[in-house]
């Protein structure tokens, strides 16, 4: 029998309410889950989930986009921020969870097959911004949330996972993303064990 693999430092990435993040810290809490969420980083000092993050005994860090200046110089030296505050907390892997920034493509390069993403549309379906009104007004029947590795080019990276949501009569983008996000918290758990138990993830 093969000796258990060691717990992998993970950070979660988010900007603001963190339900999915709290998903993944509640999943952790299991003795056999094979991450241990060490950091939480907000690039909003007001996130709300860094509240959470804080009382379930997780540390937390803030890289307060506001500090940096707009276009590709700001983006970099951000994203150079960030990575010293990953490397300072030895964290091995990276999950966004409503992380609201885009990447440079070196940063994401330096993490490559190890940062994921959720996205609360079935990829390659409504990738971008406002997913779940995007499915409305394609009058879809379904669509759902999918778990994706992170390439340089915006929720366009192999997909993990993915659970199917219907889209109901009736659905405003309230609904059908209060039912999405229901799943997402299912979802994110499962993909971020799965992707950690493949040899993809290992550095
Ligand atoms: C989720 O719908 C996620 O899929 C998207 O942003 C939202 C974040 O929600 N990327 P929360 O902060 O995890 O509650």
């Amino acid at each position: 029998m093969s000796a258990p693999q060691a717990r992998r430092r993970v950070a979660v990435l988010i900007s603001g309410r963190g339900s999915n993040m709290r998903a993944l810290i509640e999943a952790s809490r299991a003795a056999d889950y094979p991450a241990d969420i060490a950091l939480v980083v907000s690039s909003k000092p007001e996130a709300a989930g860094l509240e959470y993050a804080r009382a379930a005994g997780v540390e937390t860090a803030v890289v307060d986009q506001a500090d940096f200046p707009r276009g590709d110089a700001g983006r970099e030296a951000y994203d150079a921020a960030l990575q010293h505050v990953l490397l300072r907390a030895r964290i091995e892997f990276v999950c966004l969870a409503g992380f609201m920034r885009i990447f440079s493509a070196d940063f994401v390069r330096q993490w490559q097959g190890r940062i994921v993403n959720i996205h609360p549309s079935l990829l390659p379906a409504f990738r971008g911004l406002k997913p779940q009104a995007q499915a409305l007004a394609a009058q879809v029947r379904v669509s759902g949330c999918t778990v994706h590795h992170v390439v340089p080019e915006l929720d366009a990276g192999p997909t993990i996972a993915q659970i199917e949501v219907p889209v109901l009569p009736g659905d405003t983008e309230e609904t059908l993303s209060a039912r999405i996000l229901a799943a997402e918290h299912r979802l994110y758990p499962d993909a971020l064990r799965q992707v950690l138990g493949s040899r993809h993830a290992r550095s």
